[in-house]
């Protein structure tokens, strides 16, 4: 029996017993047999939620790019580690073998030691799905220096106060990106940023769409030639196993995103860990996440975790509609793809086209299919399984977040049996619990409750940066000694988990976090905004949207709507980025509230959603009358 591969239902149960049973063997085996240190740890493990505080293999010394791509070199070499499959069809593949891949890495490194950077500094990346963003990931870990990779679908608002929040000192970005028949001024964002961001020195460009860009002199320089003049060997800094090896920003409920910070030996073991068993990783295989890297998933399933399996990862640049709808399963079918890891939102989007798209490719080479960021519904789940799996390959209903690094919970392929909807039982070494509203653990099956985790796993974030009270009061104080999750859940007779979905003001749209708070933010700065509240409602494809309740200023009342509605998803457009834009948009002469002041988004949630049936006792609002107004003004 194998801890580190497991192959089929018995011996997960065995696994997941000695995992719980004694965790720090379990993961002193796995992290000593699977991996390359410079120096053994001196402990496992110490923890204290309380505080809260988690280290693993403390004393140990590494770098994980050795572990992702010098090791792979004896063996490896010639294989292929990135395949990148670009935006337009027509233009060719690129095969990024471990040797390449190596040697892209160092002279990266090079470039960016010559330029300053060094252990612990932090580097934002701000560039489209094109190999420079794997390489840049790797050539930041090569020397130790932390990534903070900012989704270039971000305003230049929502990039610069990422930059600051970390003090990044160095951005690299690209000119341009293509998307689908789209191409974006990317350079023209990250100039915006730049603005607003004195504590950046240089900006690295990657030519990418040979688009218009303006150089600002002594600041921005282009890649290419640096890279052709550096070095292709350089020796990998030595960390240690809890120095951070990236910063990852999510979105709260409230205030500013979160920069979760993620450190070195824990994160690597998790993730290789993970990768191996939840897709059932073999030698051969081609691997395809259709994540971007500026999201955790990527960061996690494109980038660590497969290279770390010395596997063959696929990048795709590109969106899953262009030139047609037929483009994933293209791609499956020309690399020949065997695990294929998606999002719900792009499942059910393809689900509404014709399925000759899907039909005329042979998928058949496929045997995981996996999904990920947001409950995935029966119909979807369904589709998946029939048109894209044949009733043949398994899906795993992947269920984990920013802040746990790795895969949670999920079925084991060929092993856990699936049941659409759920995301079944946890990974060797998570504990996790259901709280009641009370703070008690739900013990037993056939139970509903908060989802909480009661131990540590490797790859848990340590902290928020720079702001370690805000980590402790969001995710340790609402069940003390436990790490809370924020998401609802059952479990069911016998023991398998469903996600129900987020229990606070965090709404996942398209599979994107999206707090309320900062989209209120920027709405209220509308001169002829008063208030605002934003509530989610289910949408077919992007699972929810976002649903606007706003009063306007006296000034703002005669203003013709339409326009006002513009106006308002520019502003959030700019602030934060066309992904918070609102669906629906209704002006409204009051929100309910709370005796207290609170508003009640209870209520517009379920107006929103059209469920009025049962809006609860709404007598003891302040204001009542408003609950029927907007009820009859709701938009159709
Ligand atoms: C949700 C993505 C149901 C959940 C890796 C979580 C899911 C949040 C699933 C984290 C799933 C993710 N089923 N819900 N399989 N996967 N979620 O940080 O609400 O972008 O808390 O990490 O997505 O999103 P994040």
């Amino acid at each position: 029996m194998s801890n580190y591969h497991i192959k089929h239902l018995e011996e997960y149960w065995q696994v997941y017993r000695r995992s719980v049973r004694n965790p720090e063997n379990f993961w002193e085996e796995i992290a000593e047999e699977h991996f390359l240190w410079r120096k053994r740890w001196d402990k496992v493990l110490s923890w204290d939620f309380s505080k809260p505080e988690v280290k693993w293999y403390e004393g140990a010394q590494l770098n994980i790019t050795e572990n992702c791509i010098d090791r792979h070199l004896a063996t490896r070499a010639d294989k292929t580690a990135i395949l990148f499959e670009p935006n337009d069809p027509a233009e060719a593949t690129q095969h990024i073998t471990y040797r390449q891949l190596y040697e892209r890495v160092c002279r990266f490194a090079n470039v960016l030691a010559e330029q300053g950077v060094g252990k612990g500094d932090r580097v934002c990346i701000y560039l489209p799905m094109i190999p420079e963003l794997a390489v840049s990931l790797l050539a930041c870990a090569r020397l130790g220096a932390v990534h903070s990779v900012v989704f270039a679908g971000f305003s230049a608002t929502a990039l610069a106060t990422r930059i600051n929040d970390c003090d990044c000192k160095l951005v690299i970005c690209s000119d341009g990106s293509y998307r689908g028949s789209k191409t974006i001024d990317l350079k023209a964002i990250v100039d915006k940023a730049l603005e607003e961001c004195p504590g950046v020195e240089t900006s690295l460009v990657v030519k990418r769409t040979g688009g218009q860009v303006t150089m600002q002199g002594g600041r921005d320089k282009w890649l290419q030639p640096l890279l052709d003049a550096a070095d292709a060997q350089r020796d990998a800094t030595i960390v240690d196993a809890e120095d951070p090896l990236f910063v990852l920003y999510t979105s709260g409920s409230t205030g500013k995103p979160k920069g979760m910070v993620h450190t070195t030996g824990g994160y690597m073991v998790y993730t290789a860990y993970t990768f191996k068993n939840a897709f059932q990783y073999r030698e051969n295989d081609v691997y395809w996440c259709t994540a971007d890297i500026g999201w955790i998933t990527g960061h996690s399933y494109i980038v660590y975790g497969p290279l770390a399996n010395g596997a063959t990862t696929v990048m795709f640049e590109g969106v899953p509609s262009y030139p047609d709808y037929g483009r994933f399963w293209e791609i499956v079918e020309k690399h020949k793809v065997t695990q294929f890891y998606t999002a719900p939102t792009a499942i059910r989007a393809l689900a509404k086209e014709n399925l000759d798209f899907v039909n005329k490719h042979d998928l058949s080479s496929l045997k995981v299919l996996g999904t990920v960021g947001e409950p995935i519904n029966e119909e979807a789940w369904h589709w998946y399984n029939e048109n894209v799996g044949k009733k043949n390959s398994p899906i795993i209903d992947t269920w984990w977040q920013t802040e746990t690094g790795g895969i949670m919970i999920s079925p084991i392929p060929y092993s856990t049996p699936t049941i659409p909807t759920f995301a079944t039982l946890p990974m060797p070494g998570i504990q996790p619990v259901l709280m009641d509203e009370n703070g008690k653990e739900i013990k037993g099956n056939g139970v509903e409750g908060r989802l909480a985790i009661k131990f540590p796993w490797p790859s848990i974030a340590r902290t928020i940066y720079g702001n370690h009270e805000r980590y402790r009061d969001t995710y340790f104080s609402a069940y003390p000694g436990t790490y809370f999750t924020g998401d609802g859940a059952l479990r069911d007779a016998v023991g398998y988990y469903r996600i129900t979905g987020r229990v606070d003001d965090v709404i996942i749209v398209s599979g994107h976090n999206l707090g309320t708070a900062p989209i209120e933010d920027a709405i209220n700065e509308h001169p002829a905004v008063a208030e605002s509240a934003i509530v989610g409602y289910p949408h077919d494809i992007k699972g929810n949207a976002l649903y606007g309740y706003v009063t306007l200023k006296e000034t703002g009342e005669g203003r013709d709507q339409d326009n006002l509605r513009n106006e308002i998803n520019q502003l959030i457009t700019d602030r934060i980025g066309p992904i918070a834009k609102l669906q629906k948009i209704q002006f409204t002469a009051g929100l309910p509230k709370t005796r207290s002041g609170k508003i009640m988004r209870r209520i517009l949630r379920k107006i929103a959603g059209k469920d009025t049936s049962n809006l609860g006792d709404i007598s003891t609002l302040l204001n009542p009358e408003v609950v029927q107004a907007i009820m009859d003004e709701s938009l159709a």
